[in-house]
Order: structure tokens, then sequence, then C-alpha cells
């Protein structure tokens, strides 16, 4: 796998070592953390790299690797913006070596890391895997063009692919691989708390019912179990599908999730209020049928399991 050493991907890897499965990861390590993934092989690789092909393919030979579950991507909407080449560089020339080497070595099976983003701003409450795609910056772009990327090896060359399509991932599997990188919502309110500082909502003027955004939290250990849930499905003969949401189907508000964060902490912080922030779209919820009829999985933990492990492991 790819990006097994950062936040998400060593939730996956760890779950594959647990049920006997031997893990090759492949990281350029600027998130990754090598005491993640255990005694997982680790091949420090940038899958942009002009040799990363060749690297790749000598890696999938040498380990007899059939499946590549595919995470190692840059994530950040604003860097994205401002940074598009680069983003373009990162994540699709890295697909790109990471797709010319699986096929050269007959690979057949590919678990791709999508994402919300891919939706832009729908304006429906709860996304399904059907609606119309448009990305509203580069970071998701990449994503739709991952997306295609594999569809077209899977009509080429007979990829087994599934997308899974991320909504907000948070919270923590195990304290040791709790989220380092203070990026998204939950970590950044944690940093503030412990800086003392008000945390920040942007915008309190939404069309949403208290006029923060709405977001579908989803804990990373239930996002994991998605990932070996789709490996499995794609060992399966009749896939009638190939993109999947993963989230819970509840939509939770940026006050609500400070009210939590004040229940989990015991802090009675304040907030401040800033102006909207560009991209924001008013609420990202999944529709997660597709993914419960066609995998069997489902969320098992809501906001409150998700930000009691993520203080928890902030705390140990
Ligand atoms: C969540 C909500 C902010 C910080 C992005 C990517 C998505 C996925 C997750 C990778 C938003 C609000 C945030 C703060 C705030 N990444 N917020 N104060 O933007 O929903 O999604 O990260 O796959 O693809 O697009 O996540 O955690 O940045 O923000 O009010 O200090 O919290 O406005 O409504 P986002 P986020």
């Amino acid at each position: 796998m790819t990006g097994g050493a950062g936040y998400i991907g060593s939730h996956v890897c760890r779950l594959l070592q647990q049920r006997g499965e031997t893990v090759i990861v492949a990281d350029n390590m600027s998130n990754g953390i090598r005491s993640r993934i255990g005694d997982a092989t680790l091949v420090e690789i940038d899958l942009s790299a002009p040799q990363a092909t060749e690297v790749l393919s000598q890696v999938i030979k040498s380990h007899a690797i059939t499946s590549v579950i595919h995470l190692a991507a840059q994530k950040q909407v604003g860097v994205s913006v401002d940074r598009p080449e680069w983003y373009y560089k990162q994540n699709i020339d890295g697909l790109t070596n990471l797709l010319l080497a699986m096929r050269q070595n007959n690979v057949t099976r590919f678990v791709f890391s999508s994402s919300a983003a891919t939706y832009g701003m729908p304006n429906v409450g709860l996304v399904t895997e059907d609606e119309l795609c448009q990305p509203i910056n580069p970071y998701g772009e990449t994503k739709l063009i991952g997306e295609w990327m594999s569809a077209n090896a899977a009509r080429a060359w007979g990829l087994r692919v599934a997308n899974l399509r991320y909504f907000n991932v948070a919270g923590t599997g195990w304290p040791e691989l709790a989220d380092t990188t203070a990026l998204n919502l939950v970590p950044i309110v944690f940093a503030a708390i412990k800086s003392g500082q008000p945390p920040r909502v942007f915008g309190d003027d939404y069309p949403t019912a208290d006029g923060s955004c709405v977001r579908d939290y989803v804990h990373v250990l239930d996002l994991a179990e998605a990932h070996l849930a789709a490996l499995d499905y794609l060992e399966t003969e009749n896939r009638p599908h190939s993109t999947f949401n993963i989230g819970t189907g509840i939509g939770s508000s940026v006050f609500e999730v400070l009210e939590v964060v004040r229940r989990v902490s015991g802090i009675n912080f304040d907030i401040r209020v800033e102006p909207r922030r560009a991209g924001d779209p008013p609420a990202l919820c999944a529709n997660v049928d597709r993914i419960r009829e066609t995998l069997g999985w489902k969320s098992r933990f809501g906001l409150q399991e998700i930000i009691e492990s993520a203080w928890a492991a902030e705390q140990s």
C-alpha cells in the first residue's frame, strides 16, 4: 500500500496485519511515522519521482504484490489552490507511475483513496455517488482524475478497482496512530485549546440549522475497515459498482463538534466566529446506501466516540 505510514494509512495497515496479510508500505515519509507500521516493509519513495515506476516495479515483482491500496497523496485544499501544478505532479504523476508499475507486473486489485471533495458544492443534503462531480479546487480535481485513471485501467487491462470517497475523517483507533497534523477541524480545535486560543469558526451565516457548516465525520477505524471490505469485494466476480462514499450519513455542524469537544474535554472554551472560508460548501454529507448494500459496510462510531478517541490520544 502507498501512504501506509500516515494517519489513515497506518490504520489500514494495522487492520491488514491483524488479519495476517503481508503489507509492503511505499511512503515518502512527509507525513509518515515509521513506528506506526510495525513490522511492515517500508519503501521510502516519492511516487512522482522520475524513477518511481522502475523502483515500484521492482518492489511489486520482488514481493509478488497482487493488490494495491493507494492513499499517498497531498490533501490540503488551500495549498492545492496556491500550488496547483505541484498537486498535479504529486497526485496525478504519482498515480500514473504507480499504474505503469502495476500493469507491468500484472497487479489486479486496486483500492483508491478518493474524496468527497470530488463533489465540489452539491446542493443536496445527502450526496449519492451518482451526483455530478464538479470539484472546486485542484485537490478535488486530482481525486476525480484519479478515479478516471483507474476506470481507464479497468477498461484497458482488467484492473479491478474500488474508489473510496472519504468524507471527513477524524478520531483514532489507537492513541499512537492519532492524527498529528493539525490540518483538519478536530486537531485544529485541540491545538487551539491547548494553546489557550479560542477555536475559530469559519462562518456562522450558512443556510444550515445553526449557521455553521455541516460535514459527515467518520471514525478513521470505520474508514479503515471499509478498505478491507473493498479489498474483499474485489475478489468477487459480480461487482455492480466501483465507487463508494465512506461516511456515516449523519451531518454535524461545526458548532455541534465544538459542543462535543467541550463535553468530552470538560473545558468550556470560548470560540471566535470569523468570515467564511473560500470553497466551503454549506453542507457535505454522504448517502451511504450503496456501500452498505454492496459491501455490507456501515459506520459503527458516531461523533461522540470520534472526539473521545481523539481527545484521549491527545492526553496520552
Ligand atoms: C471542516 C469544517 C470548515 C477549521 C477537507 C477536504 C476533504 C477532506 C477533509 C481529504 C469546514 C470548518 C475548519 C477551523 C472551522 N480531506 N473549520 N474552523 O474542508 O470539510 O474537507 O478535509 O480527503 O477532501 O476538502 O475539512 O476539517 O478543513 O473543515 O470552522 O479552524 O470545519 O470551514 O466547514 P473540509 P476541514
